[in-house]
């Protein structure tokens, strides 16, 4: 079998120019179109997270009830900016998530840090967030399997979620699959002395705010998808869209990227209304949803979201699988 991996196809080097320049024109939407899912759930577009008029179109009637929001943090296709730039550029669409948000809403957001280039914006980010009308509800670590540096530094592990609220939003509890292993709290339970696994409402873990039971995506996973390079996993997406949504809601992603979200929000029974500036991503994100619906698969594990256009792009080489 023949594996057939894609480049990253943000950075734009000599490598993956071509490439990028080949797959364009097979991208449906431009930046500022809209692609209605033929089934009239969801609704993928291209465009700025920051354009404030463009995203009210994508809400003409109702709000969203959450957000789940990745940005990119100074990656190469976009110029490199400084911390203050950053949180002001964050601060932009930040407000454009709370105008189309309902009065009871969820608002979350995934924030990295480049440490090998200074980059670490989160204490900004934060004091940024408490001087807007969004109330802070938690602040999560999800602790990655696999990190970076191991020899010169301590392991990189940790992915910040940051959790706030506009009103009153609903939360539903969620658990893990990890047992209850902890005993020995005894109480007395009419005359009986009881241990606490006996009295617990759940023979699980609940996640609370350290998250250590996410895989996150590498090759060998179904949900991997090709060409993308900061896709977060199902599980997660999954759990704070069960957590923090009814079902039949609509959730939101300002930055489609491998279109996890919609994904969750197909998976889950909410509607997702999602976009990305690249029309590459916006692309990506649309077929995903098309092969998970003709093939339940949630990724291109073996393969690319562009397999069959590449078959026809000499420059692209095929690997073979170990
Ligand atoms: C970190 S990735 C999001 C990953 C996503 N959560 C997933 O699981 O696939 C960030 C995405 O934001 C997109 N992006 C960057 N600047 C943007 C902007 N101003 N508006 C909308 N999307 C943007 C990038 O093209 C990239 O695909």
């Amino acid at each position: 079998m023949q594996y057939q991996p894609l480049p990253r196809l943000d950075i734009v080097s000599d490598d993956t120019a071509n490439i990028r320049n080949y797959l364009l024109p097979f991208c449906r939407l431009k930046p500022g179109d809209i692609w209605y899912d033929p089934e009239g759930r969801h609704l993928v577009a291209c465009g700025d997270a920051v354009d404030t008029a463009f995203i009210r179109k994508l809400f003409p009637d109702s709000p969203a009830e959450l957000a789940i929001q990745d940005p990119p943090y100074n990656l190469a296709v976009f110029a490199k900016r400084s911390v203050s730039e950053f949180i002001h550029w964050c601060r932009k669409w930040v407000y454009n998530s709370f105008d189309i948000l309902s009065d009871n809403a969820a608002f979350y957001v995934w924030l990295g840090a480049d440490q090998n280039n200074h980059f670490q914006p989160l204490p900004q980010f934060m004091a940024m967030m408490a001087e807007t009308p969004f109330k802070s509800r938690s602040f999560i670590t999800m602790r990655n399997q696999r990190g970076y540096g191991t020899q010169k530094n301590w392991m990189a592990v940790r992915q910040e979620l940051l959790y706030y609220e506009k009103g009153k939003p609903p939360f539903t509890v969620q658990y893990t699959d990890i047992p209850k292993i902890l005993r020995g709290y005894y109480r007395m339970v009419r005359g009986k002395r009881t241990e606490n696994i006996e009295r617990s409402l759940a023979p699980t873990i609940r996640p609370g705010n350290v998250w250590v039971d996410v895989q996150q995506v590498f090759y060998r996973m179904e949900e991997n998808v090709n060409g993308c390079y900061a896709q977060k996993p199902l599980k997660a997406i999954e759990r704070i869209i069960q957590a923090s949504s009814a079902e039949g809601a609509t959730v939101t992603d300002f930055f489609a990227h491998a279109g996890t979200t919609l994904i969750a929000c197909e998976r889950t029974g909410r509607k997702c209304v999602t976009f990305d500036i690249d029309p590459l991503f916006a692309e990506i994100t649309i077929r995903r949803l098309e092969q998970y619906r003709a093939t339940g698969k949630a990724g291109w594990q073996r393969s690319n979201p562009f397999e069959k256009e590449l078959r026809n792009y000499h420059g692209y080489i095929l690997e073979q699988s170990a």
